[in-house]
């Protein structure tokens, strides 16, 4: 029998595009950000070279204003939907128009970090650096605008938690007039029931119709946006992105980039506390138009952990684990939330990114056996399903795409980690 590790590159192999690697064939068959970033993690176990060369490729797609797209269109495939067509976002080679969770940063640090010759790989992390740097950046500039230490999303794509229920309220408030007829391609490869709903696919689309006429000024769309949430999860990965790049940059004599960077994770940590909710004893998120807290204790809140929260908040976050326990841990939303839904997407099912995120960091807070407890699920999830988009918490039943690359790469570094 192959073993779950040799499984996990072949996938990753399988998905190989040469410079990046498709997320899964069909549904996904581009480049996407913040899964190429994980991936390179994954890659690194068995060809490092491979793994630096995932992350450049993403940012040779940066754009001049400092954004990293979340998707880059390195080929023309109609199987995919929206695509560049309908960005329209005039590129050299076709992006999307809004970004992704900014995990690059801990990516290189931990690439670097890993590295079997950290010297040998030093020019390319010192090639990287200035780039993410300019992400983070903009980030503050454009989606801080009032300089509240944390940065908004201004659509739902953007968390990269595309469905989940935290924006049902702040998502209620987008229209839906006007948008062109379109048909949608991930129903085509998914079971319709275990996707997003039409409602909420004519939000996304009334969005990205709405920046287009903006054309694309990115200065310019977050006060334009009526949809602008404070995602803890989100800024938790911005918030450990600013302060590994700010060690890295240290390392690499780059003091101002390292400067900079400590900054803006010390005045994010302090504007996190504000999302503190004691009654679910975690984060949540704001909406930043009305400036309420989402009353939803979904994944994001817990995986501020990955950021450096204080450490009682990290053991309180552990308890809560424990206390939404379903047979497979962590659900995106708590099976006691009445709008939990087992199958459907980011309300309700596990994915391995996030759970590799949050044992991540309840390692570091001291929390190892929250950590294990997450790695352990993880595992026996892949050994028992397989390789899958996402699961559902309860039964384990694989859903969406299959042979996905980031479970893949996740399952490599959750057996390193396993020791
Ligand atoms: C879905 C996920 C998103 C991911 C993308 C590619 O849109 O919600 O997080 O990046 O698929 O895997």
């Amino acid at each position: 029998m192959t073993s779950i590790s040799q499984n996990a590159i072949d996938i990753l192999r399988e998905n190989d595009r040469g410079t990046y690697t498709v997320p899964t064939k069909g549904l996904y068959p581009f480049q996407w950000n913040w899964d190429s970033c994980l991936t390179a993690l994954g890659q690194r176990h068995f060809d490092e070279n491979r793994a630096w060369t995932e992350i450049e490729t993403l940012f040779e797609h940066q754009w001049p204003c400092g954004m990293v797209p979340h998707i880059v269109f390195h080929q023309k495939d109609d199987g995919y939907f929206p695509g560049p067509d309908i960005w329209a976002t005039d590129r050299p080679v076709p992006t999307s128009g809004i970004t992704q969770p900014a995990v690059a940063g801990f990516a290189l640090k931990r690439l670097f970090d890993r590295a079997a010759d950290p010297a040998q790989v030093a020019p390319r992390a010192a090639a990287l650096l200035p780039k993410i740097a300019a992400w983070h950046r903009w980030f503050f500039a454009t989606r801080d605008p009032k300089g509240e230490g944390l940065v908004a999303i201004i659509h739902p794509w953007e968390s990269g938690r595309d469905n989940s229920i935290d924006w049902d309220i702040p998502f209620d408030r987008v229209p839906t007039d006007g948008i062109a007829p379109y048909t949608r391609r991930d129903t085509q490869h998914a079971d319709p029931a275990h996707r997003p709903t039409k409602a909420q696919y004519d939000r996304y689309l009334w969005l990205v119709e709405h920046f287009r006429a903006l054309q694309w000024d990115t200065a310019r769309l977050h006060d334009a946006s009526p949809f602008q949430v404070v995602d803890p999860g989100f800024n938790a990965i911005l918030l450990r992105a600013c302060a590994d790049l700010a060690d890295l940059a240290e390392t690499l004599g780059r003091s101002d980039l390292a400067a900079e960077n400590r900054a803006f994770a010390a005045r994010g940590l302090a504007a996190m506390e504000g999302l503190w909710s004691p009654d679910h004893g975690q984060y949540l998120a704001r909406d930043r138009v009305t400036g309420q807290l989402i009353d939803s204790a979904s994944v994001g809140g817990l995986l501020a952990a990955f950021c450096a929260i204080p450490a009682d908040r990290a053991a309180i976050i552990a308890e809560t684990i424990d206390r939404h326990a379903t047979r497979y841990r962590v659900a995106s939303h708590p099976p006691q939330d009445p709008r939990f839904d087992a199958k459907r997407y980011w309300r309700g099912p596990v994915w391995l990114v996030v759970n590799y995120m949050i044992a991540d960091g309840l390692a570091r807070a001291g929390q190892a056996d929250a950590a294990a407890r997450i790695t352990a699920s993880s595992l026996d999830l892949i050994r028992e399903n397989g390789f899958a988009e996402y699961y559902d918490p309860q039964s384990g039943e694989p859903l969406g795409g299959g042979r996905f690359t980031w479970t893949a790469a996740m399952v490599l570094e959750f057996l390193s980690m396993e020791g």
